[in-house]
């Protein structure tokens, strides 16, 4: 058996962590064969709670779960992390967009980025997913300069997981017949959910999903608002945010990071370099394939004219963010 790593997951006494951590601690995140040391941070009032989900991780009595330290300083929490979890922002409610949580949320990882930076494992992996999950983790990484940009991501695995099911129901195949969806930009209601280049599996044939689906005005209209859109939908239905669905996310990217996609196609928000013509430094989702722990975007896709307007709405969006939470920072 390996030896523990160090896991931190912030916002540990709430909603998607009480998925979250069964799932990391279980190994569904880092493999059956390495042990997992959990690092659990909450606010100093959550202490209480988090000392009830500290005894249910007890009674799991899981064999891979190394220890478990909960605590309310960031410093201690990130001591010698491998792979951080930055779960623990303010959720939005029903009529809010998810940028309406920026100045509640963005200082939280800035002070997050100065600890990670000062105790944190230099390869240390941060996946993002409190939001605006894109403009904090570039608050965080700039405010973590010692860490190299490439290991601070924001999760759309929510959204890829959401638009491949929508296209597997629509086929009426399995979800997992369906690969290559991308989610292009933000996690906000201007992302793009790009179905054009998607494959799926049908009587043991791979053919394209536009093809398959034979229908143009459904891939640019419905489909594309079902997925921006979901967030809002679950919100409405339960009066609280997606947190099932958000912790499995979070588990399918980490678990692609470390572990690697193969030629499969998963989307991520990475510091862009500029690819495909969007705005360079900020955190804008792409396809990307993963191997030796590293993301690389999927290079040479032709985009249209169509995909071309949506790749650029988002990119504004996430610029109008940047400064607005440089704004906040400088307070
Ligand atoms: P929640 O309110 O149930 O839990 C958040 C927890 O974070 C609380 O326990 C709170 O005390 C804690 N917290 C607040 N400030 C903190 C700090 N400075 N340090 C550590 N912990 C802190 O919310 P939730 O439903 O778990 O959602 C968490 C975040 O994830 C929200 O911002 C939500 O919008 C976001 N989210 C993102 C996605 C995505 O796809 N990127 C999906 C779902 C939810
Ligand atoms: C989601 O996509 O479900 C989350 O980002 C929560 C939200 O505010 O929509």
């Amino acid at each position: 058996m390996a030896a523990p790593i160090k896991v931190v997951v912030t916002g540990a006494a709430g909603q998607i962590a009480y998925s979250l951590l069964y799932q990391v601690a279980s190994g569904a995140v880092f493999g059956p064969e390495q042990p997992v040391f959990l690092h659990l941070l909450d606010i100093a009032p959550m202490m209480g709670v988090l000392e009830g989900v500290v005894m249910e991780l007890a009674d799991c009595a899981l064999p891979l779960l190394a220890g478990v330290l909960p605590t309310a300083n960031p410093e201690e929490a990130f001591k010698d992390v491998a792979a951080a979890f930055l779960v623990g922002a303010m959720p939005r409610r029903e009529g809010m967009e998810r940028k309406d949580l920026l100045s509640a949320n963005v200082r939280i990882f800035k002070e997050q980025g100065q600890a990670l930076d000062k105790v944190a494992r230099k390869d240390v992996k941060v996946l993002v997913v409190g939001n605006p999950a894109n403009t904090n983790a570039l608050i965080c990484s700039k405010y973590a300069p010692s860490i190299p940009k490439e290991n601070f991501t924001a999760m759309t695995r929510l959204d890829q997981n959401r638009a491949q099911s929508q296209l597997a129901a629509k086929l009426g195949v399995p979800v997992q017949d369906v690969k290559n969806v991308i989610i292009w930009g933000n996690h906000s209601s201007t992302q793009f959910p790009d179905a054009s280049n998607a494959k799926v599996r049908i009587g043991g044939v791979e053919k394209s999903v536009p093809e398959a689906i034979n229908n143009d005005a459904f891939l640019k209209t419905d489909f594309v608002s079902t997925v921006q859109k979901r967030g809002a939908a679950v919100i409405a239905a339960r009066k609280m945010s997606s947190a099932l669905s958000a912790a499995k996310a979070a588990s399918d990217h980490m678990r692609d990071w470390f572990l690697g996609t193969g030629d499969r196609w998963v989307s991520m928000g990475v510091v862009s370099d500029g690819s495909y013509g969007v705005p360079k430094d900020v955190v804008y989702s792409f396809p990307v394939t993963v191997s030796n722990g590293k993301w690389k975007i999927v290079e040479g896709l032709t985009i249209s004219d169509f995909a071309r307007e949506k790749l650029d709405i988002t990119g504004k969006e996430l610029v109008e963010e940047k400064q607005d939470a440089l704004d906040v920072c400088k307070d």
